[in-house]
């Protein structure tokens, strides 16, 4: 008797797909990626590449980016602006027509799991030519973009096989919000008043999600859900990136109409879409969160189910239709962890819709052609 033997099979091990297996993944690959560069005994940030001292002078950010690293790259920028740095996140194929100006103290930081995509290296080249110091944020030791910049941190997320990004974004944003934390305290000179609460935040982070992917609901509300015209997620401050990310996962694997707004922008024409067939997640994440819950229940007053992302015992729970749990911790990382319940959302949703999960329609893992 022969056995078939599959190799990609065999790589998913217990999991159906690549992509569920990559989001159990994050508790190990955060884990990962924290390992050795943070010391909260201390206090301190012990990135080796990058000792304190590494960005004196650097007075503006500029991040490059495509696709889901865009996210990222966008909570990086937004955190390091929450920190006092001037920054901007700029999609990586708009850059030849819209890059802001560049001097010897902007700092282009280009992020991208592969480190191939074709829009962020020629982004790269061009912050380069101007006279930018550059740096890559990649998962590919060796890919284009690592061996191009001045200077490279590896997120080290392990191979990532399902076309959507999952585990190689929360990486990617842990590890801007770590280098940011640098940036800002050699920039401003002055370290950056919320380092004493973010390390051990940090360190307790890969647990959290541990139980999270335990006791997540998300494959219930893909359930009630999957059957509706279209998906909205809103989220203010860290959790709009997170909005834009959870509506891109969405409707890239499920091929259903999602988008994500900043909380505030739905009253200025989105809302015009809303109904009850449009069910709205909405992401808190300590950031004016009674704001959100506002424009949450302008949604629901237009008959639209509101599925809450947030701890137990947030006054959003009372309000909402639905509840997805995340823990509690530092505003600085709530946005990351309620992502995954929003990866875990747009999985199950997929799976019902029995999509290709892991080679979505017309998408490839890296885009090397602009
Ligand atoms: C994410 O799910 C997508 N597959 C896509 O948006 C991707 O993030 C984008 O193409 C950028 O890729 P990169 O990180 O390898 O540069």
């Amino acid at each position: 008797e022969t056995i078939e033997w599959d190799p990609e099979q065999a790589g998913k091990g217990e999991y159906d797909h690549f992509m569920l297996k990559e989001i159990n993944e994050q508790p190990t690959s955060l884990a990962q990626a924290l390992e050795g560069r943070i010391d909260p005994l201390n206090g301190r940030i012990a990135l080796s590449d990058f000792e304190p001292g590494t960005f004196d002078g650097v007075d503006s950010v500029q991040f490059i980016a495509c696709g889901t690293s865009y996210h990222a790259a966008l909570y990086g920028s937004l955190a390091l602006n929450q920190a006092g740095v001037h920054s901007t996140a700029l999609l990586a194929n708009e850059y030849s027509v819209s890059a802001p100006p560049i001097d010897d103290d902007t700092l282009v930081i280009a992020v991208t799991q592969s480190g191939e995509t074709a829009d962020t290296l020629n982004a790269l080249r061009r912050a380069a030519a101007e006279g930018a110091r550059t740096l890559t944020v990649t998962n590919v030791v060796g890919s284009t973009a690592a061996r191009e910049a001045d200077d490279t941190l590896f997120i080290r997320a392990g191979p990532e096989i399902g076309v959507a990004a999952t585990k190689t974004f929360s990486s990617q944003a842990v590890m801007l919000t770590l280098l940011g934390q640098r940036i800002a305290d050699d920039s401003r000179g002055e370290p950056p008043a919320d380092l004493e609460s973010l390390l051990p935040a940090l360190e307790s982070m890969p647990g959290k999600i541990d139980d999270l992917l335990e006791y997540s609901t998300a494959e219930a509300i893909a359930d009630r859900y999957s059957r509706s015209e279209a998906y909205f997620f809103i989220g203010r401050g860290l959790g709009f990136p997170v909005a834009l990310e959870g509506a891109l996962k969405f409707k890239e694997i499920t091929y259903e109409h999602a988008e994500g707004f900043a909380s505030g922008e739905l009253k200025h024409g989105p809302l015009a879409l809303v109904t009850p067939e449009t069910p709205v997640f909405a992401i808190f994440t300590g950031q004016e969160d009674e704001k959100t819950l506002k424009n949450a229940e302008e949604a629901q007053t237009r008959g639209a189910p509101v599925v809450a992302v947030c701890p137990d015992g947030h006054p959003a729970v009372e309000v909402a239709d639905e509840h997805l749990r995340i823990p509690d911790t530092d505003p600085d990382l709530a946005g990351l962890v309620a992502n995954v319940q929003l990866q875990l959302v747009s999985y199950h949703a997929a799976d019902l819709l029995d999509r290709p999960i892991d080679k979505p329609r017309n998408l490839a893992k890296s885009v090397t052609v602009e």
